[in-house]
């Protein structure tokens, strides 16, 4: 906005136009209010402390909060309207609506319109408190537990009309549809806090009125535009975003804008047009918004032939409708009207002071035309139910585990006696917190600091499950290793165990089969010994054979040397002639052979000494006799005659020497 210059500033007179002062305020929302209730009868006499209600709380709410403290602090009348418009919207159905439920529905447009946008909790607490407190004052009969007790819910989502509902059971509800949203559109499980709760039916809200427009201000990840969609999709709304680009100019968002225009306005489509202040990049499309805002239309848009293909398009559109339009005026006129029914605008923002005071200067009517929401950050009770949700899968548990004395709870719901789950849930929003806690430590010193979201603690979660899975499915995998390990261990202690017993018994064998060996061994020894003596006695018998042999070697030598000795006597005797008796000596007759004969030395005197003998002794005859025999004479049985008859023979002593006595037998 550029400041006028005081060279024109000169020229002009200045009226200064200040909002209403109170009673004018009272004076025109008195009109009002006593318009709404007329028809009621049980609260005809209700309307003017409802007035100075409105007023009291309105007044001191916008000297409370300036625009110093936040930019978007702004009041202005327009919120007593939307008060007005918004109670007269939810009791006009209604019959018998008691007073305590007027209180309620008061209470109720309130604290949405003045409350919501609030950032501080001390500041939401004080709006609690001033709300019960004029309420109080100008319904002093009411029953106050009846009339204020919070949470105040207002939804038409179980009922046919817009009534205050019960948060449990709102909740079951809820969380149904935004099971079946997230698989049909989202991919991601959302969950659904009590802030979460609060945030869909406060869009809701404003969806349901004409001209609802909505201003979302909160910390990236907080669910602005999923939630917006959420209610979008719950209330049959069309979703439209731009996709904006680098090369997106004011010309293609004004294609944008016409086609959204169109869509709303001519097909009578329900629209949510989500629009983040990223994708504003130019002023240029918030300028174009903020007098599509105030007036439901943006002049200039439509020129030319775009005007005449809209014009033709909106006919078409109101006969769908059994409008007969004529002229160009009724029909852009209704135009306008079906824009301001159908369109519903959601600004998200982030919450960067600087950022929101600039809006707040260049498009008021973003502040003014909007209803605010301010979404800040996720609790910590959020961060722990967020967490609690996506861990549920992951197995937490561990009965043993037992808190420490000093357990640092981060929100109420732990308990002072966690869970092991709880514990960790709690130990990762500490986690979180520390963030924060470093992020204001960096900003003291002057240092940049980083902005901590609510993305930042769901990628922490993820992460954590995502490992823990991992690690666990790694563990589990050794274990089942080690478990195949085991059985092979197992088994194999089985084989052993058989082999052992076969083994026992083999062993069993094998002694028999020793002891038998053994004693074969022992006969083999025995045996040997007696074969060893054996061979000693044949030894023996050898020796003595030898000493034997010796000895008759001797005996033999002995003899060759007697042989010796005689032999030249026996060569003498024969040479001589001489007689010779051989005496039989034939026990020793081996060496007869190769010694010739012992002969007795006879010479002839001895032998016819003998021959002369008539009666010879004894022996003599015996002698005689045996030689004759030896010689095969034949001494006719020894008779001595006959024997000198032999004797006498020439031949005698000749045979005798040449007696072969090898013949002799
Ligand atoms: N209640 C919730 N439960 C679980 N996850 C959530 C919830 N709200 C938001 N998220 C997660 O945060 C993501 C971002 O949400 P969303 O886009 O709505 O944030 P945003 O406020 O629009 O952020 P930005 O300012 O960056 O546009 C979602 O995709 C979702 O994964
Ligand atoms: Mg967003």
């Amino acid at each position: 906005r550029k400041p006028l210059s005081h060279r024109f500033l000169r020229h002009v007179p200045i009226i200064y136009v200040d909002y209403p002062g109170e009673t004018s305020l009272k004076q025109i929302y008195g009109t009002f209010s006593r318009a709404m209730l007329r028809l009621m009868p049980n609260l005809r006499g209700y309307a003017e402390p409802l007035t100075n209600a409105m007023v009291e709380f309105y007044l001191a709410s916008q000297d409370r909060f300036t625009q110093d403290m936040q930019p978007h602090y702004v009041y202005s009348p327009r919120e007593m309207t939307r008060w007005v418009r918004g109670i007269c919207e939810a009791i006009r159905p209604l019959d018998n609506l008691p007073v305590e439920g007027l209180v309620r529905l008061w209470a109720h447009e309130a604290l949405r319109l003045f409350q919501d946008r609030l950032v501080e909790e001390s500041e939401r607490r004080w709006t609690n408190e001033n709300i019960d407190l004029v309420a109080t004052k100008h319904f002093p009969s009411v029953d106050r537990d009846k009339a204020l007790a919070r949470p105040i819910l207002y939804s038409n989502w179980l009922s046919k009309d817009y009534m205050p509902v019960n948060r449990d059971e709102l909740r079951d509800y809820v969380k149904a549809r935004l099971k079946v949203f997230y698989e049909e559109e989202l991919d991601v499980p959302l969950v659904l806090f009590d802030e979460v709760l609060e945030h869909v039916l406060r869009i809701d809200r404003i969806f349901r009125q004409p001209q609802g427009h909505l201003l979302l201000i909160g910390v990236s990840g907080a669910g602005k535009t999923t939630l917006s969609r959420f209610v979008a999709w719950m209330n049959g709304l069309s979703i439209f975003q731009i996709k904006v680009h680098n090369k997106y100019t004011s010309e293609d968002f004004d294609e944008d804008l016409r086609c959204v225009l169109r869509r709303a306005g001519c097909k009578d489509e329900k629209i949510a047009f989500i629009l983040d202040e990223s994708n504003v990049l130019d002023s240029g499309f918030l300028e174009r918004m903020n007098t599509l805002l105030a007036n439901g239309e943006v002049p200039g848009l439509f020129e030319g032939d775009e005007y005449t293909t809209l014009m033709t398009q909106c006919k078409e559109g109101a006969q769908r409708e059994g409008l007969m339009l004529d002229s160009s005026d009724e029909l852009y006129k209704w135009f306008t009207q079906q824009v301001m029914r159908n369109l519903h605008v959601v600004f998200t923002m982030n919450p960067s002071t600087d950022g929101l005071k600039d809006r707040a200067a260049t498009s008021p009517a973003l502040f003014n035309r909007c209803v605010l929401n301010w979404f800040g950050d996720w609790s910590d009770s959020a961060l722990f139910q967020v967490g609690k949700e996506f861990t549920i899968r992951v197995d937490l548990e561990k009965p043993t585990w037992s808190a420490p004395d000093f357990f640092p709870a981060v929100c109420p719901l732990v308990s002072n006696t966690p869970s092991h789950r709880d514990a960790v849930i709690n130990s990762c929003v500490y986690v979180h917190q520390t963030l924060h806690k470093a992020n204001a430590r960096l900003a003291k010193r002057g240092s940049r600091t980083m902005a901590i979201t609510p993305r930042h603690y769901l990628d922490f979660i993820h992460h954590f499950v995502k490992l823990y899975s991992e690690k666990r499915s790694d563990l589990e995998e050794q274990q089942l290793h080690l478990n195949v390990g085991l059985n092979k261990i197992a088994e194999t202690v089985e084989q052993v165990e058989e082999m052992q017993k076969s083994l026992a018994v083999k062993s069993q064998e094998l002694q028999a089969k020793n002891e038998a060996a053994n004693a074969k061994l022992k006969q083999m020894f025995k045996d040997q010994q007696e074969a060893e003596i054996k061979k000693v006695q044949s030894q023996e018998i050898q020796q003595q054979l030898d000493e034997q042999t010796v000895k008759i070697e001797e005996k033999r030598k002995d003899v060759v040397a007697d042989l010796a000795q005689v032999e030249p006597a026996v060569i003498d005797a024969q040479a001589d002639s001489v007689v010779t008796t051989a005496v039989s000596n034939v026990h020793n007759g081996h060496s007869e052979h190769e010694h010739g004969y012992p002969m007795l030395t006879i010479n002839k005197k001895q032998l016819a000494e003998v021959r002369t003998m008539a009666n010879p002794p004894l022996p003599v005859k015996m002698a005689l006799e045996s030689v004759c025999l030896l010689l095969g004479e034949d001494d006719r049985g020894g008779d001595w005659k006959a024997i000198r008859a032999i004797m006498v023979k020439d031949s005698f002593i000749a045979s005798i020497v040449k007696l072969d006595t090898s013949h002799i037998t």
